[in-house]
């Protein structure tokens, strides 16, 4: 597609090229976030559908807890969670046992969620992020909404403290507003969190001289791990604001149009042999995306990560995939393992 037609048109836009990806996230203005009148069900999940000024209002109220300097505070709690977690997998599935636990135990320290709170707030992230889906699903949100509200109450320390005393320029936030704010914290942090460790044992278990190079360079290792096998393959949600082109394709006012994340980070006129792993490249990665929606998690994203790199190297003496026995997610959208087991 990107040689071929790299802005393609079927209902949708569908845009391949690094520098026409980049263009789309940059122009905030053009392209924007907000479904608006699009769909009927266009209850957004909080400040990731909200375009400028609103969007700005509601990420600042966090963005300063998930900096790289607040975020090293937890340096000690994530190696502890995954020193504890890993001890337990010995031919087990590693994402159920590890990669699924690390990012929700972190959030959910992060956020302020008691310990004695945990195995409800782990139940209903997993309905949020849609790894279950039955008819208890109003049980369990309604049971945990009445403990968000108990919380904020409280004097607990966390993101959700942060959120109950805080407003925007005019008003208050509502209940429903801090309520899906946490949510979209839950959903950004956790499944990309997960497929992105399962990714780093596949690209050892492709590449088994490059443990001491990954070892040496951990940061290098992820960020290069985030390119070659990106967690979020393309985003679905731009709506374009006004007439514009796109690489000289006309989009119209109200066409929607997807970004292809991993197709830009594999292109052959933006890297140099793209598709090659090699840590230390110098270009900027699309996979957090970038722009005024770039991921508010990515220096937690990667803390984690290099510690999971670390302790996983530590932990096996070789690293093999069971191709048997895992399996990849069925899902055009996120690349990650289901079900990943060592042999
Ligand atoms: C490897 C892990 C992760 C990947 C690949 C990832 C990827 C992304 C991408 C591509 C976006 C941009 C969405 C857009 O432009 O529409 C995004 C936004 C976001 N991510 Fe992440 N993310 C990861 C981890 C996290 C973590 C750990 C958190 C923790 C809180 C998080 C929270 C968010 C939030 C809140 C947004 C919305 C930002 C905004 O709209 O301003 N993410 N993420």
């Amino acid at each position: 597609m990107r040689l071929n037609d790299p802005v393609h048109y079927d209902g949708a836009w569908h845009v391949y090229k690094y520098s026409d990806v980049k263009h789309v996230l940059m122009n905030d203005k053009i392209f924007s976030s907000n479904p608006g009148n699009r769909y009927s069900n266009a209850g957004g999940i909080s400040f990731i559908t909200m375009d400028n000024p609103e969007h700005k209002e509601f990420r600042d109220i966090s963005a300063p807890y998930f900096l790289p300097s607040k975020i090293n505070d937890y340096k000690d709690f994530i190696e502890e969670t995954s020193n504890d977690l890993i001890k337990n997998i010995d031919n087990k599935d590693i994402i159920s046992e590890y990669a699924v636990r690390l990012p929700v135990n972190i959030i959910s320290k992060i956020l302020g969620i008691p310990d004695s709170d945990m195995p409800l707030f782990k139940l209903w992230s997993d309905y949020i992020i849609g790894n279950k889906r039955d008819e208890n699903f109003n049980y369990v949100n309604n049971r945990m909404v009445s403990r968000l509200l108990e919380i904020f109450k409280s004097d607990s320390h966390g993101i959700i403290n942060v959120l109950a005393g805080s407003s925007l320029k005019n008003r208050k936030l509502t209940m429903d507003e801090k309520i899906k704010y946490i949510m979209l914290l839950i959903i950004g942090g956790n499944e990309t969190t997960t497929n992105l460790i399962g990714n780093m044992i596949r690209v050892i278990d492709e590449n088994p001289d490059i443990i001491d190079d990954a070892l040496k360079n951990r940061s290098g290792f992820v960020e290069e791990t985030l390119r070659y096998y990106s967690p979020i393959q393309f985003l679905p949600h731009r709506f374009a604001a006004e007439d514009s082109y796109i690489n000289n394709k006309k989009i119209k006012k109200g066409d929607q149009v997807i970004v292809y994340l991993g197709s830009a980070n594999r292109d052959e006129t933006f890297f140099d042999e793209p598709d090659l792993f090699k840590i230390g490249r110098r270009e900027m990665h699309l996979a957090f995306g970038i722009g005024i929606h770039m991921c508010l998690g990515a220096p937690l994203a990667r803390l984690e990560a290099s510690i999971a790199l670390n302790d996983i190297l530590n932990h096996f003496k070789r690293i093999k995939i069971d191709y048997k026995k895992s399996r990849l997610l069925d899902n055009k959208m996120v690349l990650g393992y289901d079900k990943l087991f060592l042999s």
